[in-house]
């Protein structure tokens, strides 16, 4: 597996798979890699020659009272998982490569990043536009690969990619739980045990919401709200837990079709996120 560390090591190679007509995949990740970054890596290779990845904890996305600096940071295990997935390549820039002291360009998806997590979040969805573009155009892939797991910045990044007119493919891949339901994620070890022990509670809650949209005529507003009231009973801070439609994230009404149940809950000092479809 070649490692990368500057920009224009990555484009030389890219531009050798190019000549030679390979599709390249990429996926872009902050590392301490799980099983749900490992599938997108599986997928990656299913559906393109070579598959590049990148682990980059940037710092645009993270506010001033987050984790960036405790982020957890697992390169030399990081790139040894990638090595077995068969990744062909790892890019690894600094702060400095990525981001010029100068620059003052920045990307803002106006509206969807406005709400849930972009409200507790000033600025994150704006990081996160900004690197995924600054990656995107780096790497050149043909396609790339992102999580639905984090629903809002799929959405944010589809949209950034088509109203840039970005020439890739954006591909939205299923969460990887853990066997308790709990999605699989770099915060979970943050969790102390009591925590891990309630965490798969959110996922059940979902469950229990999507019943209850499936098979009763009860309100979306009772729906969230007995949620959310059961989850502040099993001890976590509920930050939203909203029944919206999947192309506006608007919240939805019985009318809809294409639904998303969206959930982000504080345990403890951690932030989990998570969602179910629904197709009714
Ligand atoms: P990170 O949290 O490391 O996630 C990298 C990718 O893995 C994202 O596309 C995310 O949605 C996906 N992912 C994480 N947990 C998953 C799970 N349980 N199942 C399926 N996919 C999962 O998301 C980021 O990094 C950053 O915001 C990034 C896009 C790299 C920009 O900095």
């Amino acid at each position: 597996m070649k490692n990368f560390q500057t920009i224009s090591e990555v484009r030389q190679c890219v531009d050798i798979w190019r000549s030679r007509g390979e599709r390249i995949a990429f996926v872009a990740t902050m590392g301490n890699l799980h099983e749900g970054h490992l599938t997108l890596v599986r997928e990656a290779k299913r559906c393109a020659d070579k598959v590049i990845v990148s682990i980059f904890v940037n710092p645009t996305q993270f506010g001033v009272n987050e984790d960036f600096s405790n982020y957890p940071r697992t390169e030399t295990q990081d790139c040894l998982k990638l090595a077995d997935e068969g990744c062909d390549a790892v890019f690894l820039p600094s702060v400095e490569t990525l981001y010029d002291s100068e620059a003052k360009t920045s990307i803002q998806v106006a509206e969807i990043s406005d709400y849930f997590c972009g409200e507790s979040r000033r600025g994150h969805f704006s990081g996160v536009a900004t690197v995924v573009c600054k990656l995107l155009n780096i790497v050149t892939p043909h396609c790339a690969l992102f999580g639905l797991k984090d629903f809002q910045q799929f959405l944010v990044i589809q949209t950034l990619a088509r109203d840039l007119n970005l020439p890739v493919e954006i591909l939205g891949i299923p969460t990887v739980r853990e066997v308790d339901g709990l999605a699989m994620s770099s915060r979970n070890g943050y969790l102390t045990p009591q925590e891990r022990d309630v965490a798969p509670q959110i996922y059940k809650i979902l469950q229990m919401a999507r019943n209850q949209i499936i098979n009763t005529s009860t309100s979306f507003t009772q729906i969230q709200e007995q949620s959310i009231a059961i989850l502040t009973e099993c001890g976590f801070v509920v930050d939203y837990f909203s029944v919206v439609r999947r192309d506006d994230l608007m919240l939805a009404s019985r009318n809809d079709n294409n639904l998303i149940i969206l959930v982000a809950a504080r345990l403890g000092k951690t932030r989990l996120i998570d969602n179910l479809w629904i197709d009714k």
